[in-house]
């Protein structure tokens, strides 16, 4: 059982204060009666509870798939720039919200923002080996030397050296284009990777976080709830 004031407060990104106000406004409804008592108890997954007549999702996380435009930070604050949060439509925003994992400012692609500290931690730990799938594209060829230099583990300039990395050549692009699969995520490393085999990266999308999919009709900058089951997809398959 959970506190009316906390479970609106939770959920629809308001502080505690400002949910009791809606609370005493009349603006909540629970199982279909006005409930103007803060502290009224309810069953988050059995009670039906409706701000300013709009649903509440009773799920305690959020998972949210954003295809991160260019010129955005991965950052729940920034004093100059946009972040990943300030783009999100406000009937998915949330208190505790922040992207699990980076993309460079200039990166596109599939970016997961939740309040699930457990996910991103079980996401980004470099024990579980949850690869990620980036679309780069270059300002030259892919050459086979270059893929066998990723199947080794490049070794950046100051000696940090990588996990083996497959880079396949993405057909129709004359060989101007590779998808990389990591198991890591060092800062700038894909950026980084190609550098090291004499590469620029002209542009970079992240199409897959374990058997997570960007969904292609999701247009750049949209954002989209997702459910457990797509959670999950994150760890199908990954043997540790
Ligand atoms: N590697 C990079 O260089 N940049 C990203 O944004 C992600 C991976």
């Amino acid at each position: 059982m959970e506190r009316l004031d906390k479970f609106i407060s939770a959920r629809c990104g308001l502080s505690r204060k400002d949910a009791q106000k809606c609370i005493k406004n009349g603006e909540v409804h629970l199982n279909g009666e006005v409930c103007r008592k803060a502290d009224c108890k309810l069953n988050p997954d059995a009670d039906a509870v409706l701000l300013r007549g709009q649903a509440v999702c009773a799920d305690e996380h959020l998972y949210i798939m954003l295809n991160k435009p260019a010129g955005v930070v991965s950052a729940t604050a920034d004093k100059h720039d946009t972040t990943v949060l300030d783009i999100l439509p406000p009937e998915l925003r949330r208190r505790g919200l922040f992207p699990a994992g980076r993309l460079d400012k200039d990166t596109e692609g599939l970016l997961l923002i939740t309040d699930d500290g457990d996910l991103a931690h079980r996401m980004l730990s470099p024990k579980k080996h949850v690869e990620k799938r980036y679309v780069a594209q270059l300002d030259g060829r892919v050459t086979p030397e270059m893929q066998q230099a990723f199947a080794a583990g490049v070794v950046f300039a100051d000696g940090t050296k990588c996990r083996p990395a497959k880079l396949e050549v993405l057909p129709d692009s004359g060989e101007m284009s590779g998808i990389v699969t990591i198991c890591e995520g060092k800062f700038h490393q894909v950026k980084k990777m190609f550098a090291t085999v004499g590469r620029k990266v002209v542009h970079l999308q992240r199409i897959s976080i374990g058997n997570l999919y960007l969904d292609s009709k999701l247009p750049i900058g949209s954002a989209k709830k997702l459910t457990k089951l797509d959670i999950d997809a994150i760890f199908l398959g990954n043997i540790h």
